[in-house]
């Protein structure tokens, strides 16, 4: 999608050369000093009943008066944050979507300037929306026509006086929010496509592919552990889940280096189970196809370095990637087993549906040769996070309160949120094994927290904080698919880091 900003007054705007015009408003915009086919539209709209000037509300206008472009869409946003402007633009791309629109301007007609935050969730808006998945399914939709969008920063809008000076600034800001924006679209369509391709595309192979082809463009360092090299590592809790499968489990290593060679890195670990059965722990039939998402985790970490990639942003940054499948062939591992984790502790295999903590204890035990500064690992961890917080937020776990401070931000400046969940310590009697240093479950009740608290044996080395994103990787129903969260989370906080860095 290309992108342009420009300078316009709210007059311009009737101008401008676009084919759609997009104008957000504010929900009091028939008070405010508007231009004349403007106001008297909006007013005759609100009149006639075919305008509300509620929140999310929007009007489709084909060849309006007084306006060049041959379409216009007014879209109520709540108030002036970002995140009232994402829900509008969001709702104006109802119409826009159906219609042939190639160009579109899109504006604000209110006191305050768009920021940079508006244009980065505006820009990742049109983005979002304008996704379609294709690889197997030739006979959808092809993508949008949308060629152009042009940002108009309004200047001295409804009224209000600003200088030269303001305007500049204002502008400047918005071209740094449509970088964002657009780094962060890329990062997030990335995460989609990857996650949305069924098991039997996307599998550990195509991952380890999709890692080396995302290195080679954009200068990263990349290598991928085979069988061999993660027996020889000692990886036995990870390699327990993959000998299930006929799949070769591969283990990928992502490098970007934005800092000192010193410079302690930080380090994202992603859970790339690229089909869930449950294994002998079999999985009910129901739904059991949304277990091809149960690599959400890994994709949000290709994701956030294709983001990253494109920022460029002065930190060092680790992806570490287990992936394989779980399934139940004749050598998969059996509830009883006791295996041994790279970090040495013996597990206790109670149910082997509960193989994500499994592969991603032995990459956090592996993470400690970076010495990194924090690790984060993500997740689709447990069903039971789903039902502790449903789909809005994802589940946030550290006993680290900086870091977890730091990641809930990051998650605010995104609008892609986090919810921190309790780690106390009498969590962790529940995973004692008479069998083993550790049983891979514990009771029903609270089982995020378990699943957390069994992370957390592994990650005493280093500050380490967890994401379970069950609830937020993906849509199930009729919007069925991929939502790329929380790439957008990962590179608010990446980009924090750095800037708290320098
Ligand atoms: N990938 C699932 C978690 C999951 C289930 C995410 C449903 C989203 C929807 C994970 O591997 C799993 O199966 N977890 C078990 C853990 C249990 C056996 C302790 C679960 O949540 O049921
Ligand atoms: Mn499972
Ligand atoms: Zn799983």
């Amino acid at each position: 999608m290309d992108v342009r900003t420009a300078q316009a007054t709210i007059e311009d705007l009737l101008a401008a050369t676009s084919d759609t015009l997009v104008l957000v408003v504010p929900p009091d915009a028939t008070a405010w000093q508007l231009p004349k086919p403007l106001k008297a539209l909006l007013e005759e709209a609100v009149v006639q009943q075919d305008l509300t000037l509620k929140p999310g509300k929007t009007l489709y206008l084909h060849r309006p008066a007084g306006f060049k472009p041959q379409r216009l869409v007014v879209a109520v946003a709540a108030d002036a944050s970002a995140k009232a402007f994402k829900a509008a633009v969001s709702a104006a791309l109802g119409p826009v979507r159906g219609s042939g629109a190639k160009s579109v301007t899109l504006a604000w007609a209110g006191r305050d300037a768009l920021g940079a935050d508006h244009a980065e969730q505006a820009v990742r808006a049109l983005d979002d929306a304008l996704y379609v998945y294709r690889h197997t399914k030739p006979s959808a939709p092809p993508a949008s026509k949308l060629v152009r969008v042009t940002l108009a920063v309004n200047e001295a809008a409804g009224g209000s006086a600003r200088t030269a000076a303001t305007n500049k600034a204002a502008l400047v800001a918005v071209r740094e929010g449509v970088r964002r924006g657009q780094a962060i679209a890329a990062g997030v369509g990335l995460a989609r496509e990857c996650a949305n391709r069924p098991g039997n595309h996307c599998t550990p192979t195509y991952l380890a592919s999709e890692a080396r082809a995302l290195a080679r463009g954009h200068g990263l360092k990349v290598e991928v552990l085979e069988r061999a090299a993660l027996e020889k590592l000692g990886m036995g809790a990870f390699l327990a889940v993959a000998k299930g499968s006929d799949e070769p489990p591969k283990f990928i290593v992502l490098q970007y280096h934005g800092a000192g060679k010193k410079d302690a890195p930080l380090v994202l670990v992603g859970k790339g189970i690229t089909f869930d059965s449950g294994g002998i722990s079999i999985k009910p039939a129901g739904e059991m196809d949304e277990m091809k998402f149960d690599m959400g985790g890994a994709a949000s970490v290709l994701g956030t370095f294709r983001a990253v990639a494109e920022l460029q942003p002065k930190i060092n940054l680790i992806g570490l990637i287990p992936t394989c499948e779980n399934m139940p062939n004749g050598g998969a591992m059996k509830p009883g087993d006791v295996i041994t984790s790279l970090a040495g502790k013996t597990i206790e295999v109670l149910n082997t549906d509960a193989e994500g903590r499994l592969i991603l204890c032995d990459a956090l035990a592996y993470a400690e040769r970076f010495k990194p500064a924090a690790v984060v690992d993500i997740a689709t961890l447990t069903g039971a996070c789903v039902i502790a917080l449903g789909h809005h937020h994802s589940g946030l776990f550290s006993t680290d309160d900086a870091l977890a401070q730091g990641l809930l931000n990051a998650g605010q400046a995104a609008l892609d949120t986090a919810w921190r969940m309790p780690m106390d310590d009498e969590y962790d009697k529940a995973l004692d094994s008479n069998f083993a240093d550790i049983a891979n479950v514990g009771p029903r009740y609270g089982g995020s927290i378990t699943a957390a608290m069994f992370l957390k044996r592994f990650t005493s080395a280093y500050r380490w904080a967890h994401l379970d994103i069950a609830g937020t990787a993906w849509r199930s129903g009729a919007a069925k698919g991929a939502t790329g969260r929380p790439v957008a989370l990962l590179t608010h906080f990446v980009l924090a880091q750095a800037a708290a860095a320098a």
